[in-house]
């Protein structure tokens, strides 16, 4: 499932996170590539233990947890810490790739598997050209630009790459996450599903309608039936 996750962060928070990003520590993106990654990665990346990484992996994940959309479609049991990058000048571009299946956390802080990638875009559009995430998908390949602020969450197991950045920059975070429920195609129903519960619950006499209650409750015994906490 690709999906658009709108306003994660508020024009606010997106104008404090340009303000850290623009004193930031960069270094080179292939300081966290796996083998085969690093390859094709041609990037900058933010240095990962700053203060100024904990600020903004703080208020990114604060913009996560009050999200219920997010919360939805992602079902996160764990969330890798985010990371931030930089495409731009003669580091613009990361040809086709998988992310590893795993992430393996700081100083011994556990493991990650990679069920769903995330990017959150932190440059506004009309700020670059280029730089359009590509996804291979069973649909052909999705090329995706969003507003600052906002993410696109797509399987941890598509083939992707980010097109060179021809003017401009391109400010990005990207992060994995561990599904509660790690099957896509049963987290996408769960998904479709609640969002059409929250439509009726919204409609007059939706909340007491015993056909909702009684979905509801089906929602809930698949949830049950699928998670894994
Ligand atoms: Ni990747």
């Amino acid at each position: 499932m690709l999906l658009h996750i709108d306003g994660v962060l508020s024009p606010d928070e997106l104008r404090q996170a340009r303000a850290i990003l623009a004193a930031a520590p960069w270094g080179d993106g292939r300081a966290t590539a796996g083998a085969q990654s690093a390859l094709a990665k041609n990037n900058q990346q933010l240095t990962e233990h700053c203060d100024e990484t904990r600020q903004l992996q703080q208020l990114l994940l604060r913009g996560l947890e009050r999200h219920a959309g997010f919360f939805s479609a992602a079902l996160p049991k764990q969330i890798s810490p985010p990371l931030f990058n930089r495409y731009g000048g003669a580091a613009n571009s990361f040809g086709n790739h998988v992310d590893s299946a795993v992430r393996y956390l700081a100083n011994g802080a556990g493991r990650v598997r990679t069920d769903i990638s995330c990017t959150l875009f932190l440059s506004a559009p009309d700020e670059y050209d280029g730089g359009e995430l590509v996804i291979e998908d069973t649909y052909g390949h999705q090329r995706v630009k969003l507003a600052a602020g906002d993410m696109v969450l797509y399987p941890g197991t598509s083939v992707h790459r980010v097109e060179p950045v021809t003017r401009g920059n391109r400010l990005a975070s990207y992060f994995w996450i561990q599904s509660m429920v790690r099957c896509d195609q049963q987290r996408r129903l769960l998904y479709d599903m609640d969002n059409h519960l929250r439509h009726l619950r919204s409609s007059p006499g939706g909340e007491a309608n015993p056909a909702v209650i009684g979905l509801t409750s089906t929602y809930h015994n698949l949830l049950r039936m699928w998670i894994d906490i």
